[in-house]
């Protein structure tokens, strides 16, 4: 758990103190304080295997979907339902900018958001038949999933999927992921063509990895654009969280209740979130994570390769959960890989996640760290299924 400086402490001490009064009190319940995973944000985590009167039957495979890892919580996505088949297209206005310029992430999630919805259609008694479309930044249907009706069986994963949170707090360091789980979760990968992943569980590995990623995350804090295209989906305010359903959240940050409840009281700039992100990167993501994953495809513009990687993701991250393990992203030194690239500047983070991942003929597109928790993970504000189909009343978007 990350700890607290003296000065948080005083800040507390104080913001305790001023509570007392009934205004403070009424400013803490306003901010949300007291409240965790509650409101229409959070909804969606509690209905998703709801049947309501009138939904079209396939939107319960929606519901499943968009409770998918996404990148920032930025939910780049909208679908549409047809009789027998789900289409999925990129909601590119809700891109991350600079952090995700050629968007790995974007389609990463996409990838992701598929998984769960072909889980979801399994255990819903369909066979999915899912076409994954390549196509430049222009085309914006990314994935179709045609329905054929085949027999009810909800798996273990599709089980997970309303437990899956990104766990941000401290993993038990004294517990290794031993060389089965890790042997047993890229079998996930099997049927998804040329996706792999790279373990960093031994020593100098380990070692390497957790620099890259610490100075990776100094290097998106010290760009200003980056770090402002980052810091713009950050939601602390209540009613912010409940209007726009989306963003990390204090609560996501995998800190003690009472740190977050602390930190739900005033307004969080960019630099102290960039302090409090680099502290928390070095002193509890990276020097408590057992074992660094990264995942590598052949082709990292290959949009297609992309999703796949995505399902990668959303499956171990499932499969994790169902077996007791806890997992975060951790894609800084991909984001500077990116950034570097934009900017036409040496491959300084580029080059060395090139030297680490070192598989021939594959290149590391998502990294993340894997362990046992110490503290359950909190759910992240979700927009509904209704919310992102599109509508008779909505214009459904071009091909
Ligand atoms: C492509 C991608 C990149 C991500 N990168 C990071 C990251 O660098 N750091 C992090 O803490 N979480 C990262 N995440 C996790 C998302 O922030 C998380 O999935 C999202 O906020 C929703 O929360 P949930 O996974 O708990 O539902 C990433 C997720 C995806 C799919």
């Amino acid at each position: 758990m990350a700890m607290m400086s003296r000065r948080s402490f005083l800040k507390g001490a104080a913001a305790a103190a001023a509570l007392i009064s009934v205004g403070g009190v009424t400013h803490a319940v306003k901010q949300g304080a007291f409240s965790t995973g509650n409101g229409p944000a959070y909804e969606p985590w509690q209905t998703w295997t709801d049947v309501k009167e009138g939904d079209k039957p396939l939107l319960r495979i929606v519901q499943a979907s968009v409770l998918a890892a996404n990148a920032h919580n930025t939910q780049p996505w909208l679908y549409r339902i047809e009789d027998r088949s789900i289409d999925l297209f990129a909601d590119i206005s809700r891109n991350i900018g600079t952090i995700d310029p050629w968007f790995r992430e974007m389609y990463i999630s996409h990838g992701c958001a598929v998984e769960n919805a072909e889980l979801a259609a399994r255990a819903y008694g369909y066979r999915p038949d899912i076409t994954l479309y390549p196509g430049g930044l222009e085309r914006i249907h990314v994935a179709r999933l045609s329905l054929e009706a085949g027999t009810e069986s909800p798996s273990e994963l599709y089980r997970a999927i309303g437990n899956r949170h990104t766990n941000r707090a401290a993993y038990d360091s004294a517990k290794p992921v031993e060389a089965s789980v890790l042997r047993e979760m890229e079998r996930l990968a099997d049927s998804l063509g040329d996706v792999r992943v790279v373990w960093f569980a031994d020593g100098a590995g380990r070692q390497e990895m957790g620099k890259l990623i610490v100075g990776a995350t100094e290097a998106v804090a010290n760009d200003a654009i980056q770090s402002a295209d980052s810091h713009r989906w950050f939601r602390n305010d209540w009613s912010e969280i409940q209007r726009h359903k989306d963003g990390p959240t204090m609560d996501a940050t995998g800190n003690s209740a009472f740190t977050r409840f602390i930190g739900k009281l005033f307004p969080v700039s960019e630099q102290t979130s960039n302090e409090y992100w680099l502290k928390a990167t070095k002193n509890t993501y990276v020097a408590t994570a057992p074992v660094f994953g990264t995942i590598a495809i052949k082709d990292q513009t290959d949009r297609v390769q992309l999703m796949q990687a995505g399902r990668l993701w959303q499956r171990m991250h499932l499969w994790a959960v169902a077996n007791g393990l806890a997992a975060q992203p951790l894609n800084q030194p991909h984001e500077r890989r990116d950034r570097e690239l934009q900017l036409g500047i040496e491959p300084v983070f580029g080059g060395e996640l090139a030297r680490l991942v070192n598989m021939p003929g594959y290149e590391g597109v998502f990294t993340f760290r894997l362990g046992y928790p110490t503290s359950p993970a909190l759910p992240s504000p979700r927009r509904s299924a209704e919310e992102v189909v599109l509508g008779a009343s909505k214009p459904t978007p071009k091909d």
